[in-house]
């Protein structure tokens, strides 16, 4: 099996044969950030170019990080300093990046279905990062990464997302993933804050207690301010009294429930800071896995064709091996 995709737009359509096997890349990545000088020379002479439209601190970061390590050069473009503040278009500031020929661009847009938009205008392999409340595809590979680093598997699985569902790409993608992996999902918020097609998805649930009772996993969501154009709820101290994860309310999941959160975190309003920071909080571990998750999707898009090349030369190697042995 191998991921034959020219581009990662989302998860929606990928096979569980083809998430696992990007989750697989990803844990053999890992290792490469524990070792004392963490580079490899697989991307040597290729250019990867991130465009991000929204702000990020990790997705932006860990992106960088990983081309880093595998020895690629990378361009960091930000829109708020980029000549889209003067009125160039995204086709347009596109169009410019792909005459510099690079050999990938990560894009990060409020607007969904962006990197749709461009995967199909512009001639090299398109990330995406986030693209409005549609998805975050690399994010919800971290995510089963870390889940399965820490619980051992990612079958038979029930899993609570909790909070601003309505506006959550990581949960579009997590819900794409999940359901292709077998788990049972949970969606839990205000009503306001689930979108209509939701009941379509999951069990849909407003109580957090009920919620969470029994779940393996927990993840927690940020009420996302930017994207919300009215009141969805009477205040954030309204909504932290009935959503917010504490450690008492935690304590109806399963024994032994992992605890997840995108980030970035707010303290006392979607998870308290003791749960944040606690022995069954996995967000450090998210961060960490994101390197490595981002290693994974630029090998396996950059260095497709020598990917594909290694495999056979392994593979011819192979009965040179056993000859030799
Ligand atoms: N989880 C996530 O996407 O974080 P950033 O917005 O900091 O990239």
């Amino acid at each position: 099996m191998a991921f034959s995709q020219g581009h990662l737009l989302g998860l929606e359509g990928l096979s569980r044969e083809e998430i696992l096997y990007l989750i697989d890349t990803a844990a053999s990545f890992k290792e490469i950030s524990q070792r004392d000088i963490k580079k490899v020379p697989t991307l040597r002479g290729k250019t990867v170019v991130s465009l991000f439209y929204e702000a990020s601190t990790r997705t932006r970061t860990s992106f960088e990080i990983a081309a880093k390590r595998l020895s690629a050069d990378f361009v960091s473009i930000a829109s708020s300093s980029s000549s889209a503040v003067k009125g160039e278009t995204l086709l347009d500031t596109a169009r410019n990046i792909q005459a510099m020929r690079p050999d990938c661009l990560v894009l990060r847009h409020a607007a969904a279905g962006a990197p749709h938009f461009l995967a199909r205008r512009i001639d090299c392999p398109v990330v995406n990062a986030g693209d409005g409340a549609h998805e975050h595809p690399t994010q919800a590979l971290l995510d089963l990464l870390t889940i399965r680093d820490r619980v051992g598997r990612l079958d038979d699985l029930t899993v609570a997302i909790v909070g601003d569902i309505l506006h959550s790409r990581v949960t579009r993608s997590n819900v794409h993933a999940l359901r292709a992996l077998g788990a049972r999902v949970r969606l839990v918020g205000p009503p306001t804050l689930l979108p209509p097609e939701a009941a379509a998805w999951w069990e849909v649930g407003h109580d957090l207690r009920a919620g969470i009772r029994g779940a393996d996993v927990v993840m927690t969501l940020r009420i996302q301010r930017e994207r919300q154009g009215r009141n969805y709820f009477p205040s954030l101290d309204e909504y932290a009294r009935y959503f917010c994860l504490t450690r008492d309310a935690l304590a109806e999941a399963k024994p032994g429930v992992v605890v997840l959160h995108p980030g970035p975190i707010n303290r006392g309003i979607e998870i308290a800071s003791d749960v944040a920071d606690g022995a069954d909080s996995l967000i450090m571990d998210q961060v960490t896995n994101g390197v490595a998750v981002r290693m994974a999707v630029l090998f396996l898009l950059v260095n497709r064709a020598r990917a594909s090349g290694e495999a056979e030369s392994l593979a011819e190697s192979a009965p040179l091996r056993r000859k030799a042995g």
